[in-house]
């Protein structure tokens, strides 16, 4: 579980990894070098990529601030989650030192800022007599390949930057790419601008049901916005699932008080995905409870659209989507884009949806609705075929 005060240590990281080195002193010193260490190294055990070395390694992770120093030793090999273990020098077989500093910056500053020299690397100890070297090298093959390998998987870890969104859905086990969903080129491409951001990102249905704790896409969504907080909304207890940047919320979507109190409490959120129930009057529920809540220039997604026509969601049969079912949504979206063309009757005082809906990209069973302000005017009036009849233009 994460308490109140680690949830506003992380939040605090965030900002100053963008921020000043007086931001970061400041920082170090109300919390302490121990405690901030803390943090970034379990941020760092989740970032990392699954080891590559078979022969099993310790790789030591050393932070220095000033003139102090805290070290833990990561304990790598396949097929096992890394993990961080007593550091005990004989069998760290590579080191990786950063300043405190240097690792906030590259876990939580902006992904493309420039670096170089920010930790420094030794592997293996110095032979002090021939018999040692020679143990040494036959070690080589093995054992220096593995640290080798063990490092760069730490260094994996010690980065802002996240792998393709379509690999990161297969690492946590999430059903956006593949298993039937090929959504996350679409995702990749509309939240590429917000990749850097400190985003709030809420998703509506975990995964898993009654029966599993699911929870692939929230880790997803966490390693690929590396200042990101995830908030994840089931109608089962997935509670289990909170950790670090990451919140388990039990609620039912289709319940308008639920979630207008939750995101009055945990938003305003950047990005919201519908992936619940896919009933369609969940999806429209949800969206005219939660759209207006969400941050202007924020999205807001909805999967599976495929429901408006399956009789068992509530959707219609017969090839169009009616206007109770979540496509007839995104065509009122489509409408309410374009409210300043109206007429018989013009719009006067414009909706939520009126006003603030920018874009509507859709895809096949999938959408993004764009907030922001729409008030982009119609042609001026003069223009009307009315204005120059009745001037004598032909
Ligand atoms: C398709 S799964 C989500 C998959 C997950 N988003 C992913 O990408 O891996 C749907 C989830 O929605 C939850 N759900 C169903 N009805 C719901 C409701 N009314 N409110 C909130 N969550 C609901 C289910 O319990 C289930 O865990």
């Amino acid at each position: 579980m994460v308490d109140a005060a680690e949830n506003a240590l992380i939040r605090r990281l965030i900002r100053a990894g963008a921020g000043t080195d007086d931001e970061i002193d400041v920082l170090l010193k109300d919390a302490g070098l121990a405690e901030v260490a803390r943090v970034l190294v379990e941020e760092v055990v989740f970032r990392c990529p699954e080891p590559a070395n078979t022969t099993p390694v310790e790789v030591a992770l050393d932070l220095t601030h000033g003139g102090e120093r805290h070290g833990v030793a990561l304990r790598m090999v396949r097929d096992e989650p890394v993990r961080v273990v007593a550091e005990e020098s004989a069998r760290v077989r590579s080191r990786v030192t950063f300043t405190a500093a240097g690792l906030i910056r590259r876990l939580y500053g902006p992904t493309d800022s420039p670096r170089t020299g920010d930790f420094t690397n030794s592997f293996l100890p110095t032979p002090e007599d021939p018999a040692r070297l020679r143990e040494l090298l036959t070690e080589m093959n093995t054992v220096l390949r593995a640290a080798a390998q063990a490092t760069a998987t730490l260094m994996a870890g010690c980065t802002g930057r996240r792998p393709d969104l379509g690999e990161l859905s297969i690492r946590y086990g999430s059903d956006k790419w593949a298993s039937f969903h090929w959504y996350t080129a679409h995702y990749e491409r509309h939240f590429a601008r917000y990749r850097d951001r400190p985003v709030r990102i809420l998703e509506i249905g975990i995964g898993g049901f009654e029966d599993d704790l699911g929870g692939g896409s929230l880790k997803m969504w966490k390693r690929f916005f590396p200042r990101g907080e995830v908030f994840g909304l089931d109608l089962y207890d997935k509670t289990a699932l909170t950790e670090p940047r990451i919140t388990a919320l039990v609620g039912d979507q289709n319940d308008p008080e639920y979630l207008t109190a939750m995101a009055r409490e945990h938003g305003p959120f950047d990005l919201v995905i519908d992936d619940g129930s896919h009933v369609n009057e969940h999806v429209r529920t949800s969206f005219r409870t939660l759209f207006p809540l969400v941050r202007p220039g924020g999205l807001y997604v909805i999967e599976d659209l495929q429901t408006a026509y399956f009789g068992d969601f509530g959707g219609s049969s017969g090839g169009v989507a009616g206007p109770d079912t979540s496509l007839g949504l995104v065509k009122e979206l489509i409408d309410d884009l374009h409210h300043r063309e109206h007429r018989d009757p013009a719009v006067s005082r414009p909706t939520v949806t009126q006003a603030t809906v920018t874009g509507v990209h859709a895809y096949h069973n999938l959408v993004f609705v764009e907030k922001g302000t729409n008030g982009e005017d119609t042609l001026p009036t003069w223009m009307d075929a009315d204005v120059w009849t009745a001037l004598g233009a032909k």
